[in-house]
């Protein structure tokens, strides 16, 4: 495929609405709360914050420059900027993750299907809060159902990258980001005047700086990377498609900006929640699910605001999805010279593999473990975790070592037309900051640096 024939986003707006489309998803809505209830509340929030300011918004630049520069697939964009390198490898590691990503991420947009039906059949009305918590176990751990969920919301996804992307893509995600956001905005009122919501606004945003552990920091790291889309070249790929006049600077800021605050507002809408209900707050990746029809309960017309909110929510997921599924469809496609429909079918295909292990592994599997977790929180571990971190780690180092910063600062400033004013902060963040604080985490998280300590030490 020549360079002026792939596909470009249509309107200014469109370019960061399907960017947003991407970043805010599941990540922000269901991970998001989860994480911060199993890493002990408002230092998580503190650290995540820290993450996305100082890593996270380097590498989303970073991406952004990568991908608009080289006009190219996640992996075909590094061998494009430096030939005959072994750095292509950061692509594959991200073609990987989006299809282990996309294996359970694709069972938690399922089980979005699940409670939209839920909402329209009534089912959702007249429970306590045990038996939304019992109802959701028996569903989550079944056979069938969940398996039937995941199918369609894959199905869905391929449809659209099927039918291309700017018409699929950016049509979506203009309508459905605005109203999920008004939507998060009434349920975090709903939420803030049940009774003890000022328990749950004091865990979220009053430190207890006690609760910093290196687990801690690495989870609060992955889930800044796993939110904002980075470290695998999905913004790589949707860069790509950027057009030349496209402020990259100014749109990193924006979407860093609005993913946050979706991130902010579902905590506000969940925790005074779960302490109102009696929740708890470590209940893991339930906990959206079994917190929220409870909130519904407390509203007038109920069913019809669970009705709205996860119709909204699986449409997050899907921009999400639809981002992902690309970097891999994108690449097959044009590192392997097929078909967009072939591609994406063979994409499709692998994912409702993994999609169907990761659900099965919360029920009739969940015996079997690899170092100790479920298929389903393996995938998602090592994806957050691991590879996103170091995709980005490794994007920080390829920029900086192999492009010539006159080059960047060409591209970041669409060759000199727009200023960016704090281009040599951004150049020391994205060459020395986030390389080594990405490293610096790993290492502590592995034990290493206590092991040289003791060494030292001794
Ligand atoms: N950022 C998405 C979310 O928060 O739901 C998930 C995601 C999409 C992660 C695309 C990574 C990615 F490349």
């Amino acid at each position: 495929m020549t360079h002026e024939s792939r596909a470009t986003f249509g309107s200014k707006l469109g370019v960061v609405l399907a960017t947003v489309g991407s970043a805010v998803g599941l990540g922000n809505i269901w991970r998001f709360p989860y994480m911060v209830g199993e890493n002990g509340g408002a230092a998580f929030l503190l650290i995540y914050v820290l993450c996305i300011l100082f890593l996270g918004l380097p590498v989303m630049i970073t991406e952004f420059f990568i991908g608009r520069h080289s006009h190219r697939n996640a992996a075909g964009a590094f061998k494009e900027i430096a030939p005959d390198s072994k750095w292509s490898v950061i692509g594959y590691n991200g073609v990987l993750a989006a299809f282990m990503i996309l294996g359970f991420y694709s069972v938690v947009a399922g089980w979005t299907l699940e409670y939209i039906l839920q909402a329209v059949t009534g089912s959702l009305s007249n429970k306590s809060a045990a038996e939304f918590a019992n109802d959701f176990s028996v569903f989550s751990t079944g056979i069938i159902k969940p398996i039937l969920w995941t199918f369609i919301f894959i199905a869905l996804t391929h449809i659209i990258i099927v039918s291309g992307v700017k018409k699929g893509i950016e049509r979506a995600s203009k309508v459905m980001m605005p109203m999920l956001f008004i939507i998060l905005v009434i349920l975090c009122v709903r939420s803030l005047t049940l009774d003890n919501a000022e328990k749950g606004i004091s865990f979220l945003f009053n430190p207890d700086f006690s609760k910093i552990t290196s687990s801690v920091i690495l989870s609060a790291m992955g889930q800044a990377f796993f939110s904002l889309s980075i470290g695998m070249g999905c913004l790589i790929t949707y860069s790509s498609y950027f057009s030349k006049a496209t402020n990259l600077q100014r749109t990193a800021l924006e979407v860093t900006i609005l993913d946050t605050l979706v991130a902010l507002l579902a905590g506000v809408m969940i925790f005074p929640a779960v302490f109102s209900f009696n929740i708890q707050p470590t209940a893991g990746p339930e906990l959206v699910f079994i917190t929220l029809p409870n909130v519904f309960g407390q509203m007038s017309l109920g069913s019809l605001w669970s009705f709205i909110f996860f119709v909204l929510l699986a449409l997050a997921a899907l921009t999400s999805t639809i981002s992902l599924h690309e970097v891999a469809t994108a690449y097959v496609l044009e590192e392997h010279k097929m078909s967009r429909r072939k591609a994406a079918l063979l994409v499709s295909g692998g994912i409702l593999v993994l999609g169907i292990i990761s659900s099965l592994s919360l029920g009739i599997w969940k015996q079997y473990t690899i170092f100790g977790l479920t298929f389903f929180d393996f995938l998602d571990y090592v994806t957050a975790k691991i590879m996103l971190p170091f995709g980005g780690m490794l994007i920080c180092f390829f920029v900086g070592r192999r492009v010539d910063k006159k080059i960047l600062k060409a591209e970041l400033t669409n060759e000199g037309s727009i200023t960016f004013h704090f281009f040599n902060t951004y150049a020391f963040f994205m060459r020395y900051v986030a390389p080594i604080a990405i490293g610096l985490i790993f290492l502590n998280e592995l034990g290493i640096i206590k092991w040289i300590n003791g060494i030292i030490l001794q």
